[in-house]
């Protein structure tokens, strides 16, 4: 069979194939077969030097003629398969906006957070900055600088967990007080929520780790009426025009006068009921006018200047909001339970 004949005939088989091939694969099989460095045409290209020196320009010509056709033919099928495999890949990666997604839960602010929150809200409303302090903290902050010296009877009341001598989780969120008045000059009016913890057991009614928020104002002229309206509206906000608040003597040894103040029960207004235990009044809070004694020891003039302090606990208010019964229930971080309490 002259050579011809062999391409014709290579070039006849090659172009069937090519109408049967569909894929990336097929196609590069086809190509290395025919025009790679083992490829029927590269072979015959090769053998072309048997050939009389005569006739090889003509073989040369016509080899790489068949060599153009049968490349451009498979150039242009591979860019028909390189279409065909965007369409495919569009088609599998295409999106369904009208399925419905999958379900994903939204959690909900736990109940403490609802409740600090809206006290928030009230004191900023009324003007107050929000200062956060350390949990470990330092016992000149927890205890010193609010008159609570070593050996110090009150400290006792405290149940304090120690990191080491001079460094404690906090007991109250007082120390931050001291923080504040040490770095900022008056008039100061700040509120100071977290969380504190004390070497309690646990039980339906405490935790050992628990949140308070503090409060403190101070300026020239301020007295325990400017403390007991304060107090009133925040209880007025919180619960309504009808509640109001009832200050019995106390002792802390950061403020003098000090006071418990209990808020009218919100549950029967005042009447007695089995929440208030039939006092009609509830305990949420201890307050009194800041000592002299703290004043100057952080740096601020007592005989310029004077200031109110109070303590709120705000899992009380959070239990009775909400008709919780068990401290525990608050710390479980049991979804079912906890995704029950909203505010809008
Ligand atoms: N720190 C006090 C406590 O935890 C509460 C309090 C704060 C009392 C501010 C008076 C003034 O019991």
């Amino acid at each position: 069979m002259d050579m011809q004949e062999q391409l014709r005939r290579m070039e006849e088989e090659a172009q069937s194939e090519l109408s049967r091939i569909a894929d990336r694969a097929g196609l590069d099989a086809l190509r290395l077969k025919m025009l790679g460095k083992k490829g029927e045409l590269t072979q015959l290209l090769r053998s072309m030097g048997q050939l009389p020196a005569q006739e090889r320009p003509q073989a040369g010509q016509m080899i790489n003629a068949v060599r153009e056709r049968l490349t451009a033919k498979m150039d242009e099928l591979e860019s028909r398969i390189r279409k065909m495999e965007r369409q495919k890949k569009l088609e599998r990666e295409a999106i369904d906006v009208t399925e419905p997604r999958a379900h994903t839960p939204i959690g909900t602010a736990h109940p403490i957070s609802l409740v600090q929150d809206q006290l928030l809200k009230v004191f900023t409303g009324m003007g107050f900055d929000v200062v956060e302090g350390p949990e470990v903290e330092l016992d000149m902050f927890n205890f010193e600088l609010l008159n609570l010296p070593k050996n110090h009877p009150a400290r006792d009341a405290q149940d304090t967990f120690y990191i080491e001598e001079n460094i404690v989780l906090r007991t109250h969120t007082s120390p931050v007080q001291a923080r504040t008045m040490l770095s900022r000059k008056p008039p100061i009016r700040i509120v100071c929520p977290g969380r504190v913890y004390r070497a309690d057991e646990v039980d339906a009614t405490h935790s050992p780790v628990f949140h308070q928020m503090e409060g403190l104002v101070i300026d020239e002229d301020v007295t325990m009426a400017d403390l007991k309206g304060t107090l009133d509206a925040f209880a007025k906000a919180l619960y309504g025009e009808g509640v109001t608040t009832r200050f019995r003597p106390s002792f802390f040894p950061f403020t003098e006068p000090s006071a418990e103040v209990d808020l009218t029960c919100m549950n029967c207004h005042g009447k007695g009921c089995r929440v208030c235990k039939g006092t009609g009044w509830i305990e949420v809070l201890g307050a009194g006018m800041v000592n002299p004694k703290v004043l100057d020891m952080c740096g601020i003039d007592s005989k310029k200047y004077s200031g109110f302090a109070f303590g709120v606990g705000l899992e009380r208010i959070v239990m009775l909001r909400y008709g919780i019964t068990d401290m525990r229930a608050l710390y479980e971080g049991d979804v079912r339970f906890l995704s029950q309490f909203r505010e809008d």
